[in-house]
């Protein structure tokens, strides 16, 4: 059997506990398959020579991990500035944050190559790549000018923005075009393949030959939707274990009178935290019933904090947590516990089965994975209630979620009251219909179904 090569911006052993869906879900995939990890070994060489870095190998049970350095003035154009500053931003939507520095563009292409050239020595002939997220668009165009023939896929985990907001990107041409230097582009969401066949015919002159086929460029390629999933199995473990079970009743015991709401994101502007705040404080202000009971559990753990939009974020959010306490706290009841760390992926089942009401509500989402493990953790026999924005790619899937739009203080707060007072034959069904969409769709299904395209896809001459 072939063997798979993965390629991400970040790379975490498999062996061990990860934060953010990407690294799960491909630990995940390539311990079933075995085979290499490639990309960014989290060290940032000061003063070190641009477009080189020293390359790092270790063995992680059936996975060989293979990872750079980058110097610091790669790693600041590449990862905080192109791919934090420009592709993030725009693909969620929000170009007031972009920052279109005519810098950065260097060190991303720079970085690109850098991958292409220390990856091609480590590949064999019949390699299956597999290329992840926005931090590497143009990986198989760099891949394919150096002479690699192999299959190259991508998959995508962030939404694909509409094309008149792709088209701020000064460089939206040469990235899109790089797409097509693929055999197979995966997105999350099936809006996400509509954006990108709206882009190809209108703004690409190209266009849809049917069956996720399209063209242009004078190059085809495959674009088909591949909703990410979780491993349904392994989390229902974590969640029966121990650690998990004494999370959830140290939560039940504390917060015994309570009814808990919770939230765990990485505190990112695109996670919608403080708009879920305000929607909470609407709650406590027009429901006073859920005073000394309803209690918000925000867990924001940090990240990419050497960019400014993240540290305003915080900002916003602290001040917003502490005057819902102040407004509203009791000397025994605070509404919020906001906690800026990150939680042991051990405990997260717990927390997750203590809380009646699991909060997702990103502005923009590409899918949003800790609306699947809400689901997963829950007790079946009386399950908590999902509250999901319509603008998370899970929307999509998760149907019987209580969908809101994040930016309706007002009606997010009415849901949220909706969901706190839901009888428990409802709450049961919805719960049973969603468990069931998710185990159809796991991770194993994301990998499979996306490698069986890869095979299938016609490939280079
Ligand atoms: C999102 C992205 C991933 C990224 C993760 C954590 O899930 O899609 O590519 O790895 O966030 O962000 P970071 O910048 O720390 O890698």
């Amino acid at each position: 059997m072939a063997r798979l090569v993965v390629i991400s911006n970040r790379v975490a052993d498999p062996r061990k506990p990860a934060a953010g869906g990407l690294a799960v879900a491909l630990g995940e995939s390539l311990q079933q398959t075995g085979g290499l990890w490639f990309g960014w070994s989290g060290t940032i060489v000061e003063d070190g020579p641009t477009g080189e870095g020293e390359m790092h190998r270790q063995q992680a049970g059936k996975v060989t991990l293979a990872t750079l350095d980058l110097s610091r003035e790669d790693h600041d154009a590449y990862y905080l500035g192109y791919s934090n500053k420009v592709l993030w931003p725009v693909f969620h939507n929000r170009l007031d944050l972009a920052n279109f520095d005519a810098g950065f563009i260097g060190g991303y292409r720079r970085v690109n190559q850098l991958f292409a050239r220390k990856l091609l020595p480590l590949l064999q002939p019949d390699d299956i790549i597999w290329v992840h997220d926005y931090h590497l668009i143009p990986l198989a165009a760099e891949l394919r000018a150096m002479g690699c023939k192999q299959k190259i896929g991508f998959f995508l985990h962030i939404p694909l923005p509409p094309q008149i907001i792709l088209a701020a990107i000064p460089q939206h041409e040469w990235l899109m075009r790089s797409l097509f230097a693929y055999d197979v582009v995966g997105f999350q969401a099936q809006q996400d393949v509509q954006h990108f066949d709206r882009y190809v015919s209108n703004e690409a002159h190209g266009e849809s030959l049917g069956h996720d086929r399209f063209r242009a460029w004078g190059q085809t390629v495959r674009a088909s939707a591949f909703p990410i999933g979780i491993d349904v199995d392994e989390f229902l473990a974590l969640t029966h274990a121990k650690e998990a079970r004494d999370m959830h009743e140290t939560m039940k015991r504390e917060y015994s009178q309570r009814r808990l709401l919770l939230g765990i994101d990485r505190l990112d502007y695109s996670k919608g935290i403080p708009q879920r705040a305000r929607a909470f404080r609407e709650l406590l202000a027009r429901y006073p019933e859920n005073h000394r009971s309803a209690t918000l559990i925000q867990i924001a753990s940090p990240t990419r904090e050497d960019v400014d939009a993240y540290g305003d974020i915080r900002r916003e959010l602290e001040s917003l947590c502490g005057a819902i306490n102040g407004d509203y706290g009791e000397l025994d009841w605070m509404p919020v516990r906001y906690i800026h760390r990150t939680v042991a992926r051990k405990r997260v089942p717990g927390l997750c089965r203590a809380a009646a009401v699991g909060l997702v509500t990103p502005l923009r989402d590409g899918m949003n994975l800790v609306a699947k493990e809400y689901v997963a953790a829950q007790d079946p026999a009386d399950p908590g209630v999902l509250v999901l924005s319509r603008f998370a790619g899970a929307a999509e899937q998760l149907k019987e979620a209580l969908l809101v739009n994040p930016y309706d203080t007002h009606g997010t707060a009415e849901t949220i009251q909706q969901a706190l007072h839901m009888p428990l034959e409802e709450r049961r069904a919805r719960h049973q219909k969603l468990l069931a969409r998710i185990r159809e769709q796991d991770v194993h299904w994301w990998r499979r179904t996306f490698l069986e395209a890869l095979r299938d896809a016609p490939g280079v001459e």
